[in-house]
């Protein structure tokens, strides 16, 4: 048997990358790619005409117009338009061209602003959401609304298994350092790095330091995607229900952004002083996810903060590396 095409959507961004990595150390080499410039998303026919002609068996969904308070307050209609296009378009044009297994990735972000926490699946639609991402979380749950009912309607006519996880807070390599879209781990880089560097002898952080918050590093986050998509129907259908079908995917453990802190500056080197400014705005008290549906299916993270973070730092210390010798 030939192995099966894989598309994997957004394979230039943070997690599409590590998807690809975890893909080909799994050896696989039948993968389909296409940039942002190559194939948008956003737009039907070319996502119809591109599924049409490579016929890809399964896909991986990790494209998405993604940003932070800042791009979700100024960009609204762009958040929930290119979001709900960009699933539409992908799941639909899967289905009518027989992709059999679709996996797509959404956000915590799905779930009310007042969950309890950790946050499990069934979470979902009981409240109302955070105002500043309803538009990026309105999408996100449309998301998972096209996978379940096209599963409803066409899984057994059509043999089709479509399916979706909903990540943490993500970090690793080819995260965003944008100053104004960066989440906690890469600004807390930046911040930490450019002290180091320029001998500066105080480091004050933004907020109290007493949010927790949950975070799990990409690769695990790639490894758990192939882990949910291979996964056979049965068990999948075991651990779900046709109406409620998505996985939390976490390290379901969190921790004070203050030791965070800690453990960053620690990994980074930097021995100065650290403070934090309580007259910033925190957020909510804690986020975490409540992943038990994913240990119950048997899947756990391998890779430990303090290890992740060592590596997220050491690739952005050889990017900036790499920018310097562009720049010469
Ligand atoms: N990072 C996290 O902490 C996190 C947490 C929870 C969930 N997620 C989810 O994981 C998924 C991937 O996130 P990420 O962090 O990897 O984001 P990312 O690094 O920004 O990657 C997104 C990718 O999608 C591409 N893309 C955006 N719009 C497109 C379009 N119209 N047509 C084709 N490609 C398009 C981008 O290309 P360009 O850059 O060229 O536009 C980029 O390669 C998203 O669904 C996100 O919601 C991420």
């Amino acid at each position: 048997m030939n192995p099966p095409k894989v598309y994997i959507a957004g394979h230039g961004g943070m997690v599409g990358s590590a998807i690809v990595r975890s893909l080909r150390q799994q050896g696989q080499t039948n993968l389909v790619t296409r940039t942002h410039a190559e194939l948008d998303l956003t737009n039907q026919v070319a996502v119809r005409a591109f599924f049409g002609r490579e016929k890809p068996d399964h896909v991986y969904l990790a494209a998405a117009k993604v940003g932070g308070i800042h791009a979700n307050n100024t960009y609204p209609a762009e958040f929930i338009y290119q979001n709900l296009i960009i699933a539409a378009n992908c799941i639909d044009a899967a289905f009518s061209n027989g992709v059999k297994k679709f996996l797509f990735l959404g956000s915590s972000c799905i779930y009310p602003k007042l969950a309890k926490q950790p946050m499990r699946e069934d979470a979902l639609l009981t409240g109302l959401l955070e105002p500043t991402n309803e538009p990026y979380a309105i999408a996100k749950i449309a998301g998972i609304k096209l996978c379940e009912s096209y599963n409803r309607q066409y899984g057994e006519s059509h043999g089709i298994d479509y399916r979706s996880v909903m990540p943490t807070n993500l970090y690793g390599p080819g995260d965003n350092y944008h100053p104004e879209n960066s989440h906690v781990i890469p600004a807390l880089i930046q911040q930490f790095h450019e002290a180091k560097v320029n001998n500066v002898s105080n480091v004050t952080v933004w907020g109290s330091g007493s949010p927790m918050r949950e975070f799990l590093y990409v690769d695990d986050m790639a490894a758990a995607c192939m882990y949910i998509m291979n996964l056979d129907k049965a068990t999948y259908d075991q651990h779900t229900q046709p109406m409620c079908s998505h996985i939390n995917v976490g390290s379901g453990t969190d921790i004070t952004i203050k030791a965070l802190t800690t453990v960053i500056a620690k990994v980074i080197g930097y021995q100065g002083t650290i403070e934090f400014d309580a007259t910033k705005p925190d957020g909510v008290p804690r986020k975490l996810m409540d992943s038990n549906r994913l240990k119950a299916l048997g899947w756990k993270p391998a890779i430990a903060l303090q290890d992740g973070l060592h590596i997220t730092y050491q690739e952005y210390v050889s990017a900036i590396a790499r920018a310097g010798l562009s720049d010469r």
